[in-house]
């Protein structure tokens, strides 16, 4: 699969290139900057790196990986340079608080957001994948992925299963986003609250 990962500079989206290099994929490094885009590519030995607006032409599945705040500007800015690509929404808006994380204020997800914006299929997913795991092997954990467009949402599934030792399990449509995106706010208190690393592992499927 090639895959473009926009933001891939960043903390998560540089662990997915290094798992999904691991597992052969021909992944294209996206940044702002150029030069740091191909930086980072040799660093993690990707295909490519480029500016986003030339990373994201050409491939099967772009992953939208800038942070949280930038993604709604980001999508829009890269309408053209996508057409009708494919998009992997994994961004989770968060509130914080002195008394912890909160999912974000809108009742839409970001990835629903996403949708309107670009022409084509949006999934969501891999909301509950921790960078700072992700970049030193494949977790063992499940992910789930969500998405209205079944093949978009199968090409979501591919490369997801490729960077966890659990499940890619498929978790209906793109509203799920909703869900998913604010767990991440249940994570990150988890997370705070017992000192760990909290991963998802999901029981009771054949
Ligand atoms: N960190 C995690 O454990 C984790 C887990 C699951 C999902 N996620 C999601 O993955 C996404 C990235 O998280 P992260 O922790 O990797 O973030 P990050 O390292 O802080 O930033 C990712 C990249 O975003 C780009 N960026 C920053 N400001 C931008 C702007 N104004 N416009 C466009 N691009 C901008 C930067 O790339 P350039 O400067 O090179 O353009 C940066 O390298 C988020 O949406 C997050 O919700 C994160």
């Amino acid at each position: 699969m090639k895959v473009a990962i926009v933001g891939g500079t960043g903390d998560f989206g540089l662990a997915l290139a290094v798992r999904l290099v691991d597992a052969g994929d021909e992944v294209v490094i996206g940044s702002r900057d150029a030069a740091r885009a191909e930086e980072k590519a040799r660093e993690v030995g990707a295909a490519g790196g480029a500016a986003n607006e030339q990373a994201v032409r050409n491939v099967d599945l772009v992953v939208l990986a800038t942070v949280a705040d930038a993604a709604l500007a980001t999508a829009t800015a890269l309408v053209n340079a996508l057409g009708n690509t494919p998009v992997l929404s994994v961004a989770s808006e968060l509130q914080f608080g002195r008394d912890g994380a909160r999912p974000g204020s809108d009742q839409r997800s970001l990835a629903e957001r996403t949708q309107e914006l670009v022409a084509g299929p949006v999934a969501a997913g891999l909301h509950s994948l921790a960078a700072g795991k992700l970049a030193h092997g494949r977790p063992d954990e499940d992910v789930f992925v969500c998405g209205d467009d079944a093949d978009a949402k199968a090409l979501a599934l591919e490369l997801a299963a490729k960077v966890v030792d659990g499940r890619a399990l498929d978790a209906g449509p793109l509203a799920g986003a909703r869900a998913l995106e604010g767990m991440t706010a249940v994570i990150v208190n988890l997370n705070k609250g017992y000192k760990g690393h909290a991963g998802v592992r999901v029981t009771g499927l054949p």
